[in-house]
């Protein structure tokens, strides 16, 4: 522009100027082609296809000694108690002695487990707890208490180092047998069905007196007689008693004011005999191919 004279130079400024807008304009369209292309290309790559089927995530279950514990809870919930836990890791006292099983007893034969360094074990049953919540709940006391137990059994079908069991404790003033009997023939129909039946027989055990097993009738026949009951008509379910004094005592409540009952049942085996399981060990093994069938 510099070396053009008066007259050429708005000449020039006006080509410049269209040239200018001429190189805009064209730039502009390049862009836009370009970003159309770009975007073209981005959503044909970038396609997704809403209907193919996503890969599987595996989902767990519950097992069904879980499932049976759940079911159990839910019955003794609406009944009124409340869910207690104790450690698997015990003392012999809390396992034995305050259970009224002395040093030289021959129950502790039959509940032979694992000793660990300081005196402590792995807990035979879930009795323990009863001491526990005597202890140290206010009265009245309505618990139930599931857990593992362990004993130094050999593994086969039937028997296992670590198991279930689920421990009841009721303590109050004027606790009669046929309260124990009334609460535990009600658990048996929750459990079973309304036309199940409950039966007492005598029987033994340290902490309490008197002491009763109580069998309920098979949900498999009814009554009739199958192979779930082995032609029976009935079902072992549980170790029942009126809570011995002498418990009472060692745990620091009155036996003369208050009194109550105790039962405890083994979960593995009702989880077996509710899911048609012949084998305990597959309770244990953690295989997939049987935990997926619950
Ligand atoms: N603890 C007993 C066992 O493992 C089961 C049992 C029986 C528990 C009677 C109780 C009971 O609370 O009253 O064989």
């Amino acid at each position: 522009m510099g070396g053009l004279n008066e007259q050429e130079r708005p000449e020039a400024g006006k080509l410049a100027n269209d040239a200018r807008s001429l190189i805009e304009s064209a730039l502009t369209e390049a862009k836009t082609v370009l970003g159309q292309s770009e975007l073209t290309n981005r959503l044909l790559n970038e396609e997704i296809d809403v209907t193919i089927s996503a890969p599987s995530r595996p989902l767990g279950g519950r097992h069904p000694i879980t499932l049976v514990t759940d079911d159990l809870k839910d019955i003794f919930i609406g009944m009124g108690y409340e869910i207690m836990e104790g450690p698997d890791i015990e003392t012999d006292y809390y396992n034995f002695a305050a259970l009224n099983i002395p040093e030289n007893h021959p129950a502790k034969d039959e509940q032979d487990t694992f000793y660990l360094d300081g005196g402590f074990l792995l807990r035979t049953q879930t009795s323990p707890v009863q001491i526990r919540a005597m202890e140290t709940k206010p009265l009245p006391i309505r618990i139930i208490a599931p857990g593992r137990v362990y004993r130094a059994d050999q593994v086969d079908a039937t028997h296992s180092p670590v198991f279930h069991q689920l421990e009841g404790l009721v303590i109050d003033e004027d606790i009669t047998f046929g309260d124990l009997k009334g609460s535990l023939e009600t658990f048996a129909r929750e459990l079973f069905g309304k036309s199940a039946k409950a039966r007492f027989r005598p029987h033994h055990f340290p902490f309490t007196e008197p002491s009763a097993e109580m069998d309920a009738t098979c949900f498999a026949c009814g009554g009739e007689g199958c192979r779930v009951c082995k032609d029976s008509g009935w079902i072992e379910l549980l170790g029942c008693g009126m809570v011995h004094p002498k418990v009472l005592k060692t745990s620091g409540i009155d036996p003369e004011k208050y009194i109550g009952f105790a039962f405890g049942l083994g979960l593995d085996r009702i989880a077996m005999l509710k899911y048609g399981v012949s084998d305990l060990r597959l309770m244990y093994e953690n295989d997939v191919n049987f935990l997926k069938q619950f």
